[in-house]
């Protein structure tokens, strides 16, 4: 096995350059030895050292206090990791709480390591490896010599990917604790210059990952959550970019934060037009004892770069997420076509309801009938049982595994909602176990959706949670899992943990929720996991570590999933969005939408239904069982093939994506006309991504045409006459 050198270290120079074939990062040791930072971007075949930090006698910047000079200050200087209380009054990557109370910092260059591989991070989800020789990593251990701290910046670089993989860890030497307040996992300082703008995914429930787009003006922007998790409201990725970057051309760096708790991405505009960026946990109701020779280690951050376009950053992330974060049987595998009980039933049902459901999902080509919420306990509505993860006897009076072995022998699959960190008061849980909820001595804990939170940091809670669990996955055979979580995080205090420690309990939530997937997924491989939070509250990479897939959103009305899904697809790889045809009038919106253009936006995701299959007109059977056949022939080029934005319904009446198969010889069209208009301009479709030589045969029409022409001279869209109307375009390259 050849092994491929992606970081040299110049000696001379002082010079670190990670590198693969399209990108390069380049960071030096400067005077007093700061870390700092040089570069970013295309890749650069040999550094000569150019852009060694400039020196200036800027007024009201302090020097370092060996300094012979009044030129170097960590007021300005680009530094690959920042603290406080050295001269550097930006916002600082770490804070940490000295034992003898001070919050001054400051860590100097000490060693290096360069290693072929990546490290996993203890008890985190990451990023991982395949083979050795596909990525190196680098680690820079920085020290703090009078708090007798270390500090070590991670940094892998893939070779056939064009991302960096950075994280933080501290290691305490010294014989007293100390206090983290803040570990960002990634400092990125770009130069002053060109214009920039920062892309965020904001949003709400049932209105998540918005695409957002700003300028980075002076001053601190924040994006963050302190929810407790990820968050409808901020998704944990950022992009920065020059103002001109559109999908196709310009620079832009995506940054994808590896975790599924609290969140902070702080982009800082300095007085020298420098910018600033830190990635990490959120500050807020964070503090971590780091004991005598303890170590903390934050999660990750997966650092993208493209020169061209947003389309090519989501594109890098994507082919990362699916091939090196999502694990598992599924990871390649087509997703089940299935169908759910939720917005069809509610809680309003038993086996007799479900069962004609189960025998229409069967005729239709259905492949997964999945079981939501309401099987357990004694729950008819959203205020009792949660926590109780027994059947419900009176839904299924013959058991649960009866009305299973009914899906089974009709050959579907059979799917089950849980919700594992959840407790209502009304539950047997809560009887045997009240201590067992997030809530804060001599006050009322906060009900959300009349619900309460388990202390996930806690072995015991976590055990009693997988045992009732895994007695029913062992009941019956369970294909798939909704791993659903449905309010945020209140009442912060766990009764385990001093005092002191309090600041500790939202990250061990976390940390004990990856340890409960981690376990539970490795047990049952063949179960599909899904992800949710209300739909898409923690829609994150740390999620799709054990979880290939989430679901989108709560929101399943056509028309607002072609912005939710659109957002989504900036970060996210499509094999990860699931997304359901449901009854219309939408539950959520009132709108009326026709069944081709809810199938359309549903068939770009991982393709679903969610409503009650009886009560479709034998028109609308027709159409679903098309669409379903349909659907099986393009599976695998949507799941897995090259996604491409084409146009942005946030600018326009008009949405357009498409994917494309790896060998360029087939390629799907999806285009959505959202109002109609009386006097609509003629639309020409572009396509993109194509063999520019390869000539395409449309399999519906059957005019031929070159891959040349669809992406540069285009075509016509037709012109129609209703609201939300969609289009479909297949192409196959014809031989030779
Ligand atoms: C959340 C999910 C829904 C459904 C309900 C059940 O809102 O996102 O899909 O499972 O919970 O309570």
């Amino acid at each position: 096995m050849k092994l491929k050198n992606l970081i040299n270290f110049d000696e001379q120079q002082q010079v670190f350059h990670l590198h693969n074939g399209n990108i390069s990062y380049i960071l030096g040791i400067d005077e007093g030895g700061v870390l700092s930072h040089l570069y970013f971007g295309p890749r650069i075949k040999n550094y000569h050292g150019q852009l060694k930090n400039p020196r200036k006698d800027r007024g009201f910047s302090d020097n370092l206090p060996e300094a012979q000079e009044r030129t170097f200050s960590l007021d300005f200087v680009l530094q690959e990791y920042s603290s406080q209380g050295d001269g550097d009054f930006r916002n600082p990557a770490a804070i940490i709480r000295q034992a003898n109370g001070s919050y001054s910092a400051r860590f100097v260059y000490k060693d290096y390591k360069i290693s072929f591989g990546k490290p996993q991070l203890d008890g985190l989800p990451a990023a991982y490896v395949i083979k050795k020789n596909e990525a190196q990593t680098l680690k820079i251990i920085l020290e703090d010599q009078v708090n007798q701290l270390e500090l070590i910046l991670i940094y892998t670089i893939y070779q056939d990917y064009d991302v960096i993989a950075r994280s933080v860890e501290l290691i305490n030497k010294s014989d007293k604790s100390v206090h983290i307040e803040k570990l960002a996992s990634m400092q990125l300082d770009l130069p002053a210059g060109k214009k920039q703008q920062v892309i965020s995914l904001p949003g709400a429930h049932a209105n998540e990952r918005q695409l957002q787009r700003e300028d980075i003006n002076a001053g601190t922007k924040v994006f963050e959550s302190r929810r407790g998790t990820t968050s409808h409201q901020m998704n944990n990725f950022i992009a920065i970019c020059d103002s001109q970057t559109d999908e196709f051309q310009g620079n832009i760096i995506g940054l994808s934060f590896v975790y599924s708790g609290n969140h902070k991405e702080e982009i800082e505009k300095d007085q020298y037009g420098a910018t600033r960026i830190l990635v990490g946990i959120n500050n807020e109701q964070f503090d971590w004892e780091v004991k005598s020779q303890q170590t903390f280690q934050t999660p990750e951050v997966l650092m993208t770069y493209s020169a061209q376009g947003m389309n090519k950053m989501s594109d890098n992330l994507h082919r990362l997420m699916r091939e090196r974060v999502a694990r598992g049987k599924y990871k390649f595998a087509p997703r089940p076509i299935l169908v759910n009980n939720w917005e069809a039933t509610f809680m309003d049902f038993d086996e007799n309801k479900l069962k004609p459901i189960v025998d229409e999902a069967k005729k239709l080509g259905i492949e997964m009938f999945v079981l939501d919420d309401g099987w357990f306990g004694h729950r008819d509505d959203d205020n009792t049982s949660l926590g109780d993860w027994k059947v419900f006897a009176r839904k299924f009076p013959q058991g649960l595994k009866r009305f299973v072995d009914y899906i089974h022998a009709n050959g579907l699959k059979f799917g089950l909602w849980f919700e594992p960190e959840m407790i209502s008061i009304d539950s047997e849980l809560y009887q045997q176990h009240p201590d067992y909820m997030l809530k804060v001595p001599g006050s009322k804990p906060s009900p959300s959706r009349n619900q309460y939170v388990l202390d996930m940091g806690r072995q015991e809670v976590r055990d009693n949670i997988y045992n009732q669990m895994t007695a029913i996955l062992d009941s019956c055979q369970i294909d798939y899992v909704k791993w659903d979580m449905n309010r945020h995080l209140t009442d912060i205090y766990s009764p385990v943990l001093p005092a002191n420690c309090q600041g500790e309990v939202l990250h061990r939530y976390v940390l004990g929720l990856y340890q409960m997937l981690e376990k539970i997924t490795t047990e049952y491989p063949d179960i599909l996991w899904e992800g949710c939070s209300g739909g898409g509250g923690r829609f994150d990479a740390g999620f799709l570590y054990y979880m290939p897939q989430s679901w989108t959103s709560d929101n399943t009305d056509a028309v607002a999933r072609i912005k939710i899904q659109y957002g989504t697809s900036i970060a996210y790889p499509i094999s990860s969005m699931t997304a359901h045809v449901s009854a219309s009038p939408n539950q959520q919106t009132g709108r009326l939408t026709s069944m081709k253009t809810r199938g359309e936006v549903a068939m770009s995701g991982v393709l679903g239904y969610e409503l009650d299959l009886t009560k479709l007109s034998s028109v609308d059977k027709k159409e679903v069982q098309a669409q379903i056949a349909f659907y099986k022939k393009i599976r695998s080029l949507v799941q897995y093939g090259k996604f491409i934005r084409l146009i942005s319904p946030y600018d326009n009446n008009r949405c357009a994506w498409m994917f494309v198969s790896d060998d360029k010889n087939e390629a799907i069209v999806f285009s959505f006309k959202i109002m109609s208009e009386a006097q609509p301009a003629f639309e020409i479709l572009k396509l993109s991504g194509l063999d520019a030589d390869k000539t395409y045969k449309n399999l519906d029409t059957g005019a031929v045409i070159g891959g040349d022409e669809l992406m540069n001279t285009g075509f016509y869209e037709p012109i129609t006459q209703a609201d939300f109307s969609s289009q479909v375009y297949h192409f196959k390259a014809l031989a030779g």
